[in-house]
């Protein structure tokens, strides 16, 4: 079942009460880690050299980093700034495993003024875990991720 995903919004917006990109990317990754079911990994890569995502605040195993541009399905997110949503990651050639568990994975680009600041990563052991509704639902809480905090 989809979760409430207007409800997941008003509650995330609630509890980020501050500007500050540290404090709430921590909370977002712990919310949804808590509030969404079946996810094993749920973090923040971030764009802080060019061309390279490096690995931000997160829930789950430890994880890969660097990831360059052009690897696994964070560096397409991050190169094509569009979302990615894979059913499963095993068929994705030059995806990085970081856990032999994932299967489905959600990538949503977070670009500030034309600039790439990260991506959200959320990983699943369950394959087609992430739907277009958890798509859209999932954009929706990065938006509001974006409204609340200080990206510089
Ligand atoms: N699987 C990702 C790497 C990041 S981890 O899943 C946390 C990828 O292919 O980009």
């Amino acid at each position: 079942m989809t979760p409430d995903y207007p409800l997941l919004a008003r509650q995330l917006g609630a509890l980020l009460d501050t500007r500050d990109w540290l404090t709430n990317s921590a909370q977002t990754c712990a919310f949804l880690m808590q509030e969404l079911p079946e996810l094993n990994w749920a973090g923040f890569y971030l764009q802080r050299q060019p061309e390279l995502l490096c690995l931000g605040p997160f829930q789950g195993k430890p994880a890969c980093h660097p990831i360059p541009f052009d690897k696994g399905v964070c560096g397409a997110a991050a190169r094509t700034r569009e979302t990615q949503r894979v059913d499963d990651v095993h068929a994705v050639a030059d995806h990085i495993a970081c856990d032999a568990d994932s299967r489905a994975e959600l990538v949503v680009p977070i670009v500030v003024e034309d600039r790439l600041w990260g991506v959200l990563d959320l990983d699943s052991p369950t394959t087609g875990r992430f739907s277009e509704a958890d798509r859209l639902g999932i954009e929706g809480l990065v938006a509001v991720f974006m409204e609340r905090t200080e990206l510089a």
